[in-house]
């Protein structure tokens, strides 16, 4: 997500940015996180930072609630303290996945995981300790960096005849690219809110792993078979929701925004990894 935001940086010429990570500065030690905002005094901070290792963190959470709900409230904490607007990212696993329709911002939350409850205390974190801030919970991201679904299919993809991938997992798979652009684009009007906004953010549509899986083969022109399977086949520490579909009316309603369908920025990612990056 971060190196994202980094890519797109040259067409936001108005913002000066400034990009850290760990070795910079550890997001969990609070003293270290007000020094650094005391001194370069941001205007916004976008926490791209998490721990995101969903099925590790079943048997790390304390880990998991270090960087995703501690830390998260520090830079909550310092954001205030120099009155600038914090953004941070959350998860669809913040929800059971029991519901027969998209998630609202205002459902209610359930989380199944480690990982999720986590999450869903870094969401409180910024609401009790951000002067200002937005929350973007967002759903199976991918983009043309790190590790990722699109990266490890195309891999496995050129190395296997055949892979297995569940298809009663259903939701959103989200290009990080088309967040962070409408991270970016909505920061200008965001920095004079007042309070903590909730919002949902996947790209449009909907599908599930299986077909997400088919999308990336076809799109690479990678002659792979993918077979469906159901997820008791495939068990993993951690549970997923089984459906998992953001409605994403209220982003789109306030901030006027365009959501690429899904299959489109798969396609557009596909194309960078093939001839760019
Ligand atoms: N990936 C998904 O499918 C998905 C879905 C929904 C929501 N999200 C959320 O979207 C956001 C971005 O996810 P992502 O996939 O881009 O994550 P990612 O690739 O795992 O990147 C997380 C980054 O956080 C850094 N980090 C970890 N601990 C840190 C610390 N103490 N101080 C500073 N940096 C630290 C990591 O550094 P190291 O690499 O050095 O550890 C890594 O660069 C996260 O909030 C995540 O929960 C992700």
């Amino acid at each position: 997500m971060g190196n994202e935001i980094r890519a797109l940086a040259g067409d936001y010429p108005g913002f000066d940015f400034l990009y850290t990570d760990i070795d910079e500065l550890d997001i969990t030690d609070p003293l270290k996180v007000d020094a650094f905002f005391r001194e370069n005094q941001p205007r916004a901070v976008i926490n791209c930072a998490a721990y995101t290792a969903v099925d590790k963190a079943e048997s790390d959470e304390p880990t998991a609630y270090l960087i995703n709900a501690k830390a998260v409230e520090n830079l909550s904490k310092s954001a205030a303290g120099i009155d600038a607007l914090m953004v941070h990212i959350s998860t669809d696993y913040v929800f059971d996945g029991n519901s027969p329709v998209p998630y609202n911002e205002t459902d209610l939350t359930n989380p199944q995981s480690a990982y999720g409850r986590s999450k869903l205390a870094g969401e409180e974190a910024v609401r009790n300790n951000a002067g200002k801030g937005i929350i973007l919970r967002t759903s199976w991201l991918y983009s043309a960096f790190g590790n990722n679904f699109v990266k490890t299919m195309m891999r496995y993809g050129s190395e296997r005849d055949e892979l297995k991938v569940v298809f009663d997992q259903v939701g959103t798979p989200t290009y990080a690219r088309d967040l962070a652009g409408t991270i970016l684009d909505i920061i200008p009007s965001a920095l004079q809110n007042s309070g903590t906004e909730l919002f949902h953010y996947s790209n449009e549509g909907v599908a599930s792993w299986y077909d997400f899986a088919k999308t990336i083969m076809a799109l690479a022109g990678i002659e792979c078979q993918i077979k469906p399977i159901l997820t008791k086949n495939y068990p993993l520490p951690a549970p997923r929701p089984c459906f998992s579909v953001l409605n994403k009316s209220k982003i789109k309603e306030i901030y006027k925004i365009e959501i690429p369908y899904w299959c489109d920025s798969v396609k557009h990612c596909i194309q960078r990894l093939q001839y760019e990056v």
